[in-house]
């Protein structure tokens, strides 16, 4: 793939926040490694699906590709251009190119504002549109484009159904003409009839628009059927990366076999066959990471050696990236999954109980 197919490229990014404590002298005590060095790459025109439990960094990752949190090292090129050190200015600029739509649409709209307000803000801000005619034209052809009926324009967010307030959502990130749009956990609050139209809205968005999407979810199932690549985090980095179909059929890591583990399969017979594999124990607390492989204090097949001390790079097996030391041998059957006792700790140290996790018998055999 030439550099040129390429609109977003992210190198070992890093986002620590400081974490302080008293009143009087404001000490940093350590920091929450939200995000902790990911390398990724977004071609254009296509959907990256971004993964993993609550907790494990994708937001923070979202909102840092954008610079609307700013990272604390690593790099980020927006069509060739290098986001980190941009003057405000310029940044100001390409921000036009690269919107963002967020889970909850009532609380990211402004009660206030009646949708053609919301709409005209952002074009307004971008000075795009000639005068108040060829902005109504540009926010009337959006709104075809997200299937909301031209009456919307007078009316307030309350007013409309969760389902329609996510297109307006979608029209106000549309409206800018962007290149690059950033949806996170964009159907998480809807109604599971809901989501498929809101997700087929974006499929066709991106096929008639050319659009490039960083899709982020922490189900498996959503991202599914927009990816064409998937991203699985944990902990603040990925752990595998794969073309979508490849991860689903063949997942390599085993946190991404978990995940895999818990989304139902609709051929019945299959369903009653597949293996659960359930986690033992919280995400630990990224303040705190494990040492080694971070995963390996809740991984079925962690090992006695290298599991423990030594962190795995994400490396190339395959048409997959996994960060695994015995990805190959799991993948092979050599290694067994075994029971993982847990030691549950909370942040506070509120109590601390064992948990267990139970394994497949046959690796692999859940699929
Ligand atoms: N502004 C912030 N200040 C301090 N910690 C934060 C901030 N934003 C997120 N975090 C912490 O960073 C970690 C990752 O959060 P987030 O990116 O929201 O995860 P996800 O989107 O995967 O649920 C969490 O432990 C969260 O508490
Ligand atoms: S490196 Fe070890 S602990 Fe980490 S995922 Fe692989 S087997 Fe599990
Ligand atoms: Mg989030």
């Amino acid at each position: 793939m030439s550099d040129n197919d390429i609109l977003v490229e992210v190198r070992d990014l890093k986002v620590h926040f400081p974490i302080r404590r008293g009143v009087l002298f404001d000490r940093t005590v350590g920091h929450v490694k939200a995000v902790d060095g990911v390398d990724l790459s977004i071609p254009r025109g296509k959907t990256y699906g971004l993964v993993g439990e609550s907790g494990c960094g994708k937001s923070t990752l979202g909102r840092a590709l954008l610079q609307l949190t700013p990272p604390t090292a690593g790099e980020v090129q927006f069509d060739g251009v290098e986001l980190t050190t941009l003057p405000a200015g310029k940044l100001r600029t390409m921000r036009r190119r690269m919107q963002m739509i967020f889970q909850d649409p009532m609380s990211s709209l402004d009660p206030r504002q009646n949708v053609e307000s919301i709409l005209t803000e952002g074009l307004q801000t971008h000075g795009i549109g000639a005068d108040r005619n060829d902005r109504r034209r540009i926010i009337g052809e959006t709104l075809d484009a997200v299937g909301l009926p031209k009456w919307a324009l007078s009316r307030y967010p309350h007013e409309f159904s969760g389902g329609q307030r996510q297109r307006i959502g979608i029209a106000r990130a549309l409206v800018l003409g962007p290149e690059l749009i950033v949806a996170d956990e964009p159907v998480s609050a809807l109604d599971v009839s809901i989501q498929a139209q809101v997700v087929n809205l974006l499929d066709e968005l991106q096929d008639s628009l050319g659009l490039t999407y960083l899709v982020i979810a922490h189900d498996l199932a959503v991202v599914r059927h927009i990816s064409d690549i998937v991203g699985v985090m944990y902990l603040g980095a990925l752990v595998e990366e794969a073309p979508s179909d490849r991860l689903y059929t063949e997942p390599l890591h085993p946190y991404t076999r978990a995940l895999m583990s818990a989304v139902p399969v609709p051929d019945p017979d299959v369903e009653d066959r597949r293996e659960r594999i359930l986690l033992a124990g919280d995400l630990p607390s990224p303040a705190n990471p494990p040492s080694g492989c971070r995963f390996h204090t809740r991984c079925p097949w962690a090992q006695p050696t290298r599991c423990a001390d030594e962190r795995p790079e994400l490396r190339q097996i395959g048409a997959s990236r996994v960060a695994c030391h015995w990805a190959e041998q799991i993948a092979a059957g050599e290694l067994r999954p075994h029971e993982v006792t847990a030691k549950i700790t909370r942040p506070e140290g509120e109590g601390e109980e064992p948990g267990v996790v139970s394994a497949p018998s046959e690796p692999g055999s859940y699929v």
